[in-house]
Parts: structure tokens; sequence; C-alpha cells
């Protein structure tokens, strides 16, 4: 799988012939203005909560992509009163099969309105298989037990798990939930777009390094083949 990272929480993964890209804040994020949304077209556009640093761009990647929007019931509802109507509604437990995998959506520890304060449902993560292959993204959340639950039923191989404190879990519980999920690799998220988020690169590798699990920082812009 090919990785893309373009800031804050937002990736596109290639995997399976298929492009998916998970809750782009790209526009307003000035650590990444170096990123061309027009250029951002996916196959499938995966929200996981309805806080505007998950969704920001949605609606003009969503239109320039035709990509369809994976989300909860009411972020799809809202969506679909915005005009776009590819959208594929989903809550905690579903699976969406695809041509090139599957899409299940999971439960997230963390808050979920829409940007003009209407209710946006639960907030989610999600675990995506494509052949022997199989990553688990798991949104703004908070350390929670049943992430066992993940690893017993999806053995996922990587996490994208945020770390940045303050609005998620820190790298010491982010730590915690790779042994949780049982993965050997981690992709950090959700850190230093706001002051309040900032850590400690060094300090955070070395953390996971300890506990046996390599934790990637990716440069905004860049591409990891995994
Ligand atoms: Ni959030
Ligand atoms: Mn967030």
């Amino acid at each position: 799988m090919n990785v893309t990272y373009f800031g804050h929480s937002c990736f596109q993964i290639e995997l399976g012939g298929a492009n998916i890209l998970f809750d782009p804040f790209i526009r307003p994020n000035p650590l990444a203005a170096q990123m061309d949304v027009e250029k951002i077209l996916p196959d499938y556009l995966l929200i996981t909560h309805g806080h505007n640093d998950h969704l920001a761009d949605a609606e003009e990647i969503a239109h320039n992509s035709s990509a369809f929007i994976v989300a909860n019931w009411e972020i799809c509802t809202w969506f679909s009163e915005r005009g776009l109507n590819l959208t594929h509604p989903m809550n905690c437990g579903g699976t969406f099969q695809t041509p090139f995998g599957s899409i299940t959506m999971t439960q997230a520890v963390h808050s979920s309105s829409l940007p003009d304060g209407s209710y946006g449902g639960n907030p989610t993560g999600y675990v995506i298989h494509a052949g022997d292959r199989c990553l688990n993204y798991a949104g703004d959340t908070d350390l929670f037990s049943d992430m066992q639950l993940i690893a017993k039923r999806h053995q996922p191989e990587v996490a994208f798990l945020p770390l940045g404190d303050t609005f998620t879990m820190d790298v010491i519980s982010a730590c915690e939930a790779a042994i949780f999920l049982n993965v050997k690799r981690v992709i950090g998220m959700h850190y230093d777009t706001f002051a309040s988020i900032k850590i400690d690169h060094q300090a955070a590798i070395t953390h996971f390094a300890n506990n046996g699990i390599e934790l990637l920082l990716m440069d905004i812009g860049e591409t990891r083949t995994l």
C-alpha cells in the first residue's frame, strides 16, 4: 500500500487499485499550504466524525472526484443536503463491500458535531481489508480496551492513531492502543497542527520503540510504500 500524508489526520491510501482518502483538512491547515487540493481525486472519501478538522475539504474533493463519501448516517445526510448524493451511510459494526476490499466502521471515544452545529452522529474509526492487507484508521479517540476486539476480529498490520493529546489520546495512550491492536507499526496523526497538540517527535518515536513498535511520523506531502 502507498500512503500519502496531507497533514493533520488526512491520508490517502492506495490499496487494491483504489484510492482511499481519510478526513481531509488541508486548505485551512497552514502546515499543508503546499498541497494541491484540486489534484486529490480519491475513489472513496472516508469521514470519521463531523468536526471541521476532519471534513473541511470534503465537499470540494467530492465534487472534483465523484468519490463515494463513506461516513455515519448523520454525516452522509448532511452531505446529501448539500447536493452530494454519492454517499454510503453506515454505523458502527457495519461493513461496506467494495470492488477493492471492505470498509468496516468501528467505534471511537470522542464527540461529533457538524460545522453548522447540527448533530453529527457517533464518532467512528475504520478497518480496511484488501486482499491480505489490513489497516486500522482510528479517527479521533481516547484509548479504550475494546480496541482488543478490533485486533481479535481483524488483525490489522498497521494502525493510524491520533497522539497529539488535548483532543485525543497522547503518545503514552496511543502506544497502549497499539499494544491492544497488536500492531508493530503505527502511523501518527492529529499532532502539531495546533499549539495545543504539538509533540516531541523524537520522544514519541523512542517511547514506541521501547515497546517494540515502530512509530512513523510522516512529512506532509510525503508518500511511503508499506
Ligand atoms: Ni474531532
Ligand atoms: Mn480532530
